[in-house]
């Protein structure tokens, strides 16, 4: 790898060697996904990829692509070695067809179940996106191709997402929105970012000279460049930043076509006096650092070699979806199936043959595979002579039920009466926003005949959000959440049922029972807003943080999930009882033990509560995890770190992060709601 000598010398080499023209086209998109070239100087064209599952069809020259499971099975799966896997090997593929840029992760909080992205997000809660992000990065990068998380920042729902209003308050932003960009940056040190289509508090973010100079370049130290979202500049109906504001802000790159950076126009405005050529080299020597860093001025020899729809990518497809798979309820131990005792399953609903991997379906994320496994595949490829497939519920010993929300229109469902008036409904998406928190209609209705007919029956969900189950649940004692779980996505469950994997996901999101009962469905204005303004006037209060502190029960718990076998965790002790700075950490071990008859994997789980009350803070947050695989009957020591930073809250006077002075107390145990043992930590600044 090449030096920070040696990158900051080619970087001056380049741009005093640049003309200002030059400069001025380096500033924006050419086409859609690549920049313009300057070849006197072997600058190459920059191509950027889709992002953030894999490499999209759309922009790859219509190449077939491995399609990794969507970033909520990633973020369920708690497995930090696998993000780091899967950035790895999206870096490969993109690296495979000469993109130097992966536009992803997308890491933007969950802050409303009716978000049509939630798919390509992680969680409602920024540590955790945080620990699978950093990885995901450093995973990317390793391959010399540049990660660009986004939509930086509160990019949390589609509706009206070019020109809405975020109303936000400093600390809600800081400690909720914020974060998870703020540590990748500084953990993961992302080559770029793209900045959000929304605006905050009056100002579009990539003219927010606040949000990005000040605060991800100065005070976190980003080193890379920002580009925009695509079209984010261009006139919406809303008053765009000037050219100049744009520049003073810190961004680099406007995608895919000038507008704010027009040539006639930054030239204009130069000779004017409304910036300089010093801040336009500014802008420029963020670019050109990363150019570097790509490898775009060394022989292809010397750099990483890409590889594409390879069986070790595709493995690692399956491996993450299985990881992700959340098994929600299991009352009757109908799970995992036991292909020797079972002669015959009935296997219905709309998702039983759907594939997922389809050029833009769902937006910007989609990926097209050269194969896709569906459910019935998995299954027959798994049952095989053993197990007859069949259709009638009434004769079969179990059914399975593919149900669940898609990408598409449900307007092509047939079996979906109500959707014909409803052509959203069921469908998360980029650009719409859910219309309803339900399963459609005719699913319900499906779901409750079935039940009916047969008991054991078991629900398999595909949807990033979560849904409301209030109709039917009572009644299903055996639900399985698989999300979006890529092109080996039907093995992967087929798995599940059958017992060869132990499911290990854990929920990334809290699951209301009601829509109402989330934080941000208070009113209209709280979403989808008023008049162009959202307000966010829960603050820090998103996902179990504010379910914990109203007392309200969720259907399943943030961190919640279920196994095959059982765990128990005893014995959590500290290295310390006493923390003194914010660079501080400690370690807990706790024991863990598998009592069940299974080899498993769990998630040991710690949240933090600060000390009583004087600054208002969540009851718990997550401040750490483990991941741990545990063979039937072993017993394990866990360790856990915790740094001191986590525990912070952001004082908005001072403006910075700052730690309670007091006894802090870590909740240990393997989701938000089932809490094993706890421990005291005092901090005492030195
Ligand atoms: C999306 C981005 C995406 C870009 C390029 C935008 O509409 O919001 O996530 O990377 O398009 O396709």
């Amino acid at each position: 790898m090449i030096s920070e000598n040696q990158i900051e010398e080619k970087v001056e080499e380049l741009l005093e060697e640049l003309t200002l023209e030059e400069k001025f086209k380096l500033m924006v998109g050419f086409f859609r996904f690549q920049t313009n070239t300057i070849p006197r100087l072997g600058i190459k064209t920059f191509k950027v990829t889709d992002g953030p599952l894999g490499i999209s069809q759309h922009s790859s020259m219509l190449r077939k692509n491995t399609k990794f499971p969507a970033g909520i099975n990633l973020a369920a799966s708690w497995n930090r070695e696998l993000a780091y896997e899967c950035g790895e090997a999206i870096g490969r593929e993109a690296r495979a067809i000469n993109r130097l840029c992966v536009l992803g992760p997308g890491i933007n909080i969950g802050r409303t179940p009716l978000n049509g992205r939630t798919f390509e997000y992680y969680s409602e809660d920024p540590h955790l996106t945080k620990e699978i992000a950093i990885p995901f990065v450093k995973g990317i990068q390793s391959q010399r191709v540049a990660a660009c998380p986004k939509h930086y920042v509160a990019n949390n729902q589609e509706t009206n997402r070019r020109t809405i209003d975020v109303q936000i308050d400093e600390r809600a932003l800081q400690e909720i929105y914020l974060r998870a960009f703020n540590d990748t940056v500084e953990e993961a040190d992302p080559w770029t970012i793209m900045s959000s289509y929304n605006l905050i508090n009056g100002e579009y973010v990539h003219g927010s000279y606040k949000l990005l100079k000040e605060t991800l370049m100065d005070k976190w130290g980003f080193n890379g460049f920002v580009m925009t979202d695509w079209w984010a500049t261009q006139n919406w109906g809303v008053t765009q930043p000037t050219t100049e504001e744009a520049i003073k802000a810190g961004l680099t790159l406007e995608m895919p076509v000038p507008i704010l950076y027009d040539k006639e126009i930054l030239l204009e405005k130069l000779n004017k006096g409304k910036y300089t050529e010093k801040e336009v080299n500014n802008l420029i020597r963020r670019l050109l650092r990363v150019y570097v860093q790509v490898g775009m001025f060394e022989n292809e020899k010397d750099l990483p070699i890409g590889e594409r729809n390879s069986k070790r990518h595709q493995e690692l497809a399956r491996k993450m979806a299985e990881e992700g798979i959340v098994l929600l309820k299991n009352e009757k131990q109908l799970l995992p199936l036991n292909i020797d005792e079972i002669n015959t399953i009935a296997v219905l609903g709309p998702n039983v043959k759907r594939k997922f991997g389809k050029i833009l379906l769902g937006g910007a994320a989609a990926v097209t595979p050269p194969y896709e496994i569906t459910p019935l595949k998995g299954l027959k490829e798994k049952c095989k002579e053993k197990v007859r497939i069949i259709k009638d519920a009434s004769k079969a010993d179990v059914v399975l039920l593919f149900m669940g929300l898609n990408h598409d229109s449900n307007k092509k469902l047939t079996s979906d009466k109500i959707t014909k008036d409803k052509p959203e409904y069921g469908k998360e998406s980029e650009v719409v926003d859910r219309t309803e928190f339900g399963l459609p209609t005719a699913q319900v209705e499906l779901i409750k005949k079935i039940l009916e007919i047969n008991p054991n029956t078991i629900v398999v969900l595909n949807n990033a959000n979560p849904i409301s189950m209030e109709e039917w649940i009572e009644n299903a004692h055996t639900i399985l959440e698989v999300w979006y779980p890529g092109m080996e996505g039907g093995r992967a469950i087929a798995n599940v049922l059958f017992g060869d994997v132990n499911p290990s996901g854990k929920l990334p999101w809290t699951f209301p029972k009601q829509l109402k009962d989330s934080p941000a469905h208070k009113s209209t204005k709280t979403f989808p807003g008023e008049n162009l303004k959202v307000f966010y006037e829960e603050g820090i209060y998103v996902g179990y943080r504010y379910f914990e502190k109203e007392n309200i029960e969720p259907l399943f718990p943030f961190g919640f999930g279920l196994s095959y076998t059982t765990f128990e965790i005893t014995n959590a002790i500290s290295d310390k009882n006493k923390l003194i700075s914010k660079e501080d950490s400690l370690t807990i071990t706790t024991e863990i033990a598998n009592i069940g008859e299974r080899a498993g994997n769990e998630v040991v789980q710690v949240y933090s509560e600060a000390p009583a009350k004087a600054i208002d803070r969540p009851l718990k947050e997550l401040v750490g995890f483990e991941k741990v695989f545990l063979k039937k009957g072993e017993k394990k020591s866990v360790e856990i770190q915790i740094k001191a930073k986590d525990l912070a809250f952001y004082d908005t006077k001072k403006a910075e992060w700052s730690i309670e002075k007091g006894k802090h107390i870590l909740h240990i145990g393997n989701s938000s709601t089932n809490i094993s043992e706890k421990i005291e930590v005092d901090y005492k600044q030195k």
